[in-house]
């Protein structure tokens, strides 16, 4: 018996030296210490050995199991070592390579512009306020006072959908909106951002622009709180020492209505190619709000008055940021996008 212990030593051990993956270490440990494996037969085999003798053998087998498994466990800790490092030095990182560069984004000028724009009314006081893109005619058109045949819809040449919806011309819609929304006569200060939509294009028209639309209502207001408030909108944008005129004009929405200019921002007012020597640059459209567009939206003109304005806030960015052609804001061409 002792003789077969030997053998089965020698054997186990041989084979330990032998294996060289991970895989063949568990075939040996099944093979010598498993159910079914060498030095278990010799335990079951023990029923048959002399009684004085088992004790001994029993001592012995177990003395074998116990330096095997650790003589296993080692090997298998070395193989697996080495493995790492095999894996490690194949996936080796050259830390020579140059790295690679992240580019650094930043806010288009159009959505900085428009930032602006929007912190100097909420300044103010100003909500923000939104309405859809595809608007209906009532809104973009008829509430606004301006009827089917109206020649002024004109002004504006717009994409109709079907006969009733279109992309909406301008932002205005979301004044009718905003005082529907509201119970009658409540007092409103609004801004309302978006994207409106008309048949033009060139250097200083586009498809597609933003606008940002303004109304404020309430019971005494005036067309001198007009001229304040957008008077400073202007230095809130172009600086303290832009100067602002208020020049007559015509909206089916206001009446009186009044076109905003401000200083020229490259030349200061002497005259140059970008105000076409006038000195001086329109900037938006405004008003007071027309008597009949209040009904409409049933606020009673008798109670309440409002005055309302809109501008675009593409030509403001042009102005602002000293840009000649509108359309570089939609090409997305890295190299205008950088200078910003
Ligand atoms: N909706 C006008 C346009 O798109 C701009 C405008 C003018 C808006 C006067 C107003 C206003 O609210 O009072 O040309």
């Amino acid at each position: 018996m002792e003789m077969e212990l030997r053998r089965i030593r020698e054997a186990a051990f041989r084979e330990l030296e032998l294996a060289q993956e991970v895989g063949a270490l568990n075939e040996i440990r099944v093979r010598v210490l498993g159910k079914k494996g060498d030095l278990t037969a010799v335990l079951r085999g023990m029923g048959a050995m002399d009684a004085t003798e088992r004790p001994r053998i029993g001592q012995l087998v177990n003395d074998l199991r116990q330096e095997f498994e650790a003589a296993l466990n080692e090997r298998m800790a070395l193989l697996k070592d080495a493995a790492l490092t095999k894996r490690l030095e194949a996936e080796r990182i050259d830390v020579t390579l140059p790295g690679r560069i992240l580019e650094r984004g930043r806010r288009h000028p159009l959505t900085m512009a428009l930032d602006r724009i929007k912190a100097v009314f909420l300044q103010m006081g100003f909500d923000i306020e939104e309405g859809p893109e595809v608007e209906s005619d009532y809104y973009n058109f008829e509430a606004l006072n301006l009827p089917p045949d109206h020649p002024a819809r004109d002004m504006q040449d717009s994409f109709y959908i079907t006969e009733q919806f279109l992309l909406r011309t301008h932002t205005s819609p979301v004044q009718v909106r905003t005082m529907q929304a509201k119970p009658p006569n409540s007092p409103i200060r609004m801004i309302a951002p978006g994207k409106v939509y008309r048949r033009d294009y060139d250097a200083t028209h586009s498809p597609m622009f933003q606008q940002v639309e303004g109304l404020v209502v309430g019971p005494d207001i005036r067309f001198s709180d007009l001229k304040g408030t957008l008077e400073l909108f202007c230095q809130g944008i172009f600086g303290d020492s832009v100067k602002v005129r208020f020049r007559p004009s015509y909206f089916p929405f206001t009446e009186p209505s009044a076109e905003v200019d401000i200083s020229c921002v490259i030349c200061k007012g002497s005259g140059c190619r970008v105000c076409k020597g006038t000195g001086w640059l329109e900037i938006l459209g405004s008003g007071m709000v027309h008597p009949r567009v209040l009904e409409m939206s049933n606020y009673d003109p008798s109670q309440v008055s409002g005055f309302a304005f809109g501008m675009g806030v593409e030509r403001i960015a042009m102005l602002a940021f000293g840009i000649d052609d509108m359309r570089l804001f939609y090409e997305n061409d890295v190299r205008f996008l950088r200078r910003f």
